[in-house]
């Protein structure tokens, strides 16, 4: 299949990227970041999580982040809602765009939200069908879809069958998560290609950590199976609070480097990502850990 002319960008450093950072950043910082997220192109930008604050601290300031974003228009700015309670406090201020999120791994949905599989769909049920009610759109994320840090490796029947269940909930979109960034390329295209036997692949989209430094040839492998959206963080932040050793998703900047490489349209101006990049940095003290982000401070400080 011909690689995508097009690439939907869903970053998601405001949210998996900061949710496990130790050093609290400020309601501002995290304001600020998202503006520039915006201002660089980005068309949709993770904000938040309404989940519990006892869970991840991290997120404790979902409503007032929610409350303050400078919503620029043709972006779209969804949080993460694990239940009922997360779904009611998310619109009380004003979202209208959720992620549900399941897991593949039977051992990783217990770690993260404390629920079997089974029961964490009948939990997103009347979550999607009160959103859905309301016109608020749905995104749903499988994590674990290529290893589970506590179960090893996860059958591709679980996550077409995880998929599934999310698709025919009613989410738009199934987000497939390499969690702890283990799967290669050829592994990458299985489980895409499993997956795209109940849901069409234009529906998909690769959540993909880089922890192993496989990312950019995993995604450029889908890609080359018609997969259309990228998940991906600003500097590569990131990581789950519940996949020890997991880093960061692959950097937004290292994304977008190599899909203007390949003539793929993003709509993002690569200068401004780097900028946003450094700026969140710069309050987590620390360099970037994308190499095309460090490649651009090299080029301008030269
Ligand atoms: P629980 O303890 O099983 O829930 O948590 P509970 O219903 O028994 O409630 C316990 C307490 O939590 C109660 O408060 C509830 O009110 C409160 P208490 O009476 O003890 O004071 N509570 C909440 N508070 C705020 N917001 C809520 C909420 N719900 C209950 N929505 C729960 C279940 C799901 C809430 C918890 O396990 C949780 O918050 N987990 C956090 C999971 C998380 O954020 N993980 C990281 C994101 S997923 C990810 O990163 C993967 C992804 O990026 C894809 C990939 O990479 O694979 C998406
Ligand atoms: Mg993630």
């Amino acid at each position: 299949m011909p690689l995508p002319k097009h690439v939907k960008i869903v970053e998601v450093g405001p949210r998996d990227g900061l949710q496990n950072e130790k050093t609290p950043v400020s309601t501002d910082v995290k304001l600020h970041f998202i503006d520039l997220l915006g201002e660089a192109g980005l068309s949709v930008i993770e904000a938040a999580a309404f989940v519990s604050p006892k869970w991840v601290p991290q997120m404790a300031d979902h409503a007032e982040i929610m409350r303050g974003l400078k919503r620029r228009p043709g972006v779209r700015y969804p949080a993460l809602v694990p239940n009922l309670k997360g779904y009611e406090a998310a619109r009380a201020v004003g979202v209208d765009e959720i992620a549900v999120f399941a897991a593949a791994s039977e051992a990783f949905s217990q770690k993260n939200i404390n629920c079997s599989i089974e029961e964490s769909l009948a939990r997103f049920a009347p979550v999607v069908e009160a959103a859905r009610a309301d016109g608020v759109a749905v995104r749903g994320y499988v994590s674990c879809v290529l290893g589970c840090p506590y179960q090893g490796e996860v059958p591709l029947s679980d996550v077409a069958r995880v998929s599934d269940a999310l698709f025919e909930m009613g989410c738009y979109e199934v987000s497939l998560g390499d969690t702890i960034g283990v799967g290669t390329p050829e592994k990458a295209r299985r489980m895409i290609e499993a997956v795209a036997t109940k849901i069409p692949v234009e529906k998909l989209a690769a959540h993909f950590h880089d922890t192993w430094g496989q990312a950019l040839a995993n995604l450029y492998a889908v890609l080359e199976l018609g997969v259309a959206t990228i998940d991906s963080s600003a500097a590569g932040l990131g990581g789950c609070p519940y996949a020890r050793g997991a880093t960061g998703n692959v950097a937004t900047e290292d994304v977008v480097y190599m899909l203007q490489g390949l003539g793929i349209e993003t709509g993002i101006d690569l200068d401004k990502l780097a900028a946003a990049g450094r700026y969140i940095n710069s309050h987590l003290g620390r360099a970037p850990a994308s190499k095309v982000a460090a490649a651009l401070a090299a080029r301008d400080a030269a």
